[in-house]
C-alpha cells in the first residue's frame, strides 16, 4: 500500500475569511492545518488553543518552518504580492484568496515567481470550485445545447453597509469596494462557464453610498468573448433588494434562509479590526450552526442564466435545471464544502504530478477584467483584453 504524503497547510492572516477556512482544513483527507501567521496576538492565541498549531507573527517566519508545505494567503488584498513571492521563494506552494492582486503588474510578479520556483499556485475563493458552475461549464464544453450564446448573471446583496468594513475594504485604491473584493466572483462565474477568454468588455460601475465615497458599490458589465459569445454581469452592493429572494433564499454559502428575514445591519463607516473581527467570528459560528442543523444546499452567487443555442441552464437548490426542447429536467449535482475545493485541488494536483487549476495566470486574467471595468467606466469606451487564458475543460 502506497502511503501519501501529507500536505501541512500554513494560514497567513487569522481574519474574517480563515473563520470559514480553518475548521474545514481538518475535514480535508491528506492536508493538515500546521500553522498560522498573523500580525495580531490575539487571533494567534486563539488558534493556538484550538487547533493546537504553532504560530508566527510573519508570514516570512512562518515560510521558514520546515513543517509547512502550502501557504493559504488570507491577508488583505494589499499584501497578496508580496506574500505570495515571500512564499514561492522559501519554495511553498500557495493557494491565494481573491483578488489575486491589486495591479496588473503585482498579478506578474507571481506568476513570474511561481515559474520561476517551480511551486504550484491555486487561485482561491474562486467560484470556479462551485460545483454547479463547474457542471455548467461541462455542460456548455460538452455541445450537447449547441454553441454558448448568452451569460447572464446578478447578483444583489448587502456588500457596502450591511457588515462592519475596515477603512481599506472601502477604498478602492487600496484593494476595497466591490470591484475588488466580489468582482473576481462574478468573473470567474462567466468566465469558467464561458471558457475564459474575453475578447473586451464595456461597463459603468458606481458609488451611490455617500457614506462610502471611496468604495464602488455597483457596477453593470457588458463582456464579449472570443468566439463572439454575449455576457453580462451586474452586482449591486447597496442591500436594498436581495437577489436571494430569486434563488429560493439560497446564498453564497448554502444556506437557506427566509429573504424578508434577513437583518440589514448597516454601517455607516467604516471601523476598527476589533469590531469587524467580533461581528464575523459571530457570523461564522451562526453558519457553522446553521451547517450542523439543516442540510446544506448548492451555492448560489446571485442569480446566473446560461443561454445556449438549443437550450438554457440556471441553477436549482440542489443542481441544475437544464431546459430544452423536452421541457425542464434536473441534473443533480454534488456537494462541496467551502474551503475545501482548493486544497483538494492542491493535494491532487502534488499527488498526479500535474498543473493545478485555477492557476496564476487564470488569476491574473480575472483581475484584468476587474480592472478593465473600472477602466472602461472612467475612459467611457470599450475595453480589449490581452492577458486571458483558457478554462481547462
Ligand atoms: N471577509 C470575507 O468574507 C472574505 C470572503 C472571501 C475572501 N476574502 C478575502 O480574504 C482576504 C482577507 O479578508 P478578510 O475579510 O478576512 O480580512 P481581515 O481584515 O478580516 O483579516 C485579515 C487578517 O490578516 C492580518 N494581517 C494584516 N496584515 C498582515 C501581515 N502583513 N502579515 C500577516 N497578517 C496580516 C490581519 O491582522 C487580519 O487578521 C482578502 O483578500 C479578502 O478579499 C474575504
Amino acid at each position: 500500500m502506497v502511503i501519501e504524503p501529507v500536505l501541512k497547510v500554513g494560514l497567513a492572516g487569522v481574519g474574517s475569511v480563515s473563520r470559514t477556512i480553518l475548521h474545514n482544513i481538518q475535514k480535508i483527507p491528506g492536508v493538515k492545518l500546521t500553522a498560522v501567521a498573523d500580525i495580531r496576538e490575539e487571533p494567534l492565541a486563539q488558534v493556538r488553543g484550538e487547533y493546537g498549531v504553532e504560530t508566527f507573527s510573519s508570514v516570512e517566519a512562518m515560510c521558514e518552518s520546515p513543517d509547512v508545505d502550502a501557504v493559504w494567503i488570507c491577508t488583505p488584498n494589499l499584501f497578496h504580492a508580496e506574500h505570495t513571492i515571500i512564499a514561492a521563494e522559501a519554495g511553498k506552494h500557495v493557494i491565494c484568496e481573491k483578488p489575486m492582486a491589486v495591479s496588473l503588474d503585482e498579478a506578474q510578479s507571481m506568476v513570474d515567481a511561481v515559474d520561476r520556483t517551480g511551486v504550484r499556485y491555486v487561485q482561491g475563493h474562486s467560484k470556479i470550485f462551485d460545483p454547479p458552475i463547474r457542471r455548467m461549464r461541462e455542460i456548455v464544453s460538452s455541445g450537447e445545447l449547441g454553441r454558448l450564446i448568452q451569460l447572464n448573471t446578478w447578483e444583489f446583496k448587502p456588500w457596502i453597509s450591511g457588515q462592519p468594513r475596515l477603512e481599506t475594504e472601502v477604498d478602492s485604491s487600496k484593494g476595497g469596494g466591490v470591484l475588488y473584493r466580489q468582482g473576481p466572483h462574478q468573473t470567474d462565474v462567466v468566465r469558467g462557464i464561458g471558457g475564459g477568454m474575453v475578447k473586451s468588455l464595456r461597463a459603468i460601475v458606481g458609488r451611490w453610498n455617500s457614506a462610502f465615497p471611496l468604495a464602488e458599490g455597483d457596477y453593470t458589465a457588458f463582456l464579449e468573448f472570443e468566439d463572439g459569445a454575449a455576457a453580462t454581469m451586474v452586482f449591486n452592493g447597496y442591500g436594498y433588494f436581495d437577489i436571494t429572494e430569486l434563488t429560493w433564499g439560497i446564498g453564497e454559502g448554502g444556506q437557506q434562509r427566509d429573504p424578508a428575514s434577513v437583518k440589514r445591519e448597516r454601517f455607516a463607516s467604516a471601523v476598527e479590526a476589533d469590531v469587524k473581527h467580533e461581528f464575523a467570528g459571530a457570523r461564522a459560528e451562526r453558519e457553522r450552526v446553521e451547517r450542523e442543523q439543516r442540510r446544506t444546499l448548492q451555492p448560489f452567487f446571485g442569480l446566473t442564466i446560461v443561454s445556449c443555442e438549443r437550450g438554457d441552464i440556471r441553477q436549482s437548490p440542489e443542481g441544475l435545471y437544464v431546459y430544452d426542447r423536452d421541457g425542464r429536467r434536473e441534473v443533480e449535482v454534488a456537494p462541496e464544502g467551502h474551503g475545501r475545493g482548493e486544497l483538494t485541488e492542491l493535494r491532487n494536483a502534488l499527488r498526479e504530478d500535474r498543473p493545478t487549476f485555477p492557476d496564476a495566470r487564470w488569476g491574473m486574467a480575472t483581475l484584468e477584467v476587474i480592472l478593465a471595468i473600472l477602466r472602461s467606466s472612467r475612459e467611457r469606451r470599450e475595453v480589449t483584453l490581452s492577458h486571458q487564458v483558457p478554462c481547462p475543460y
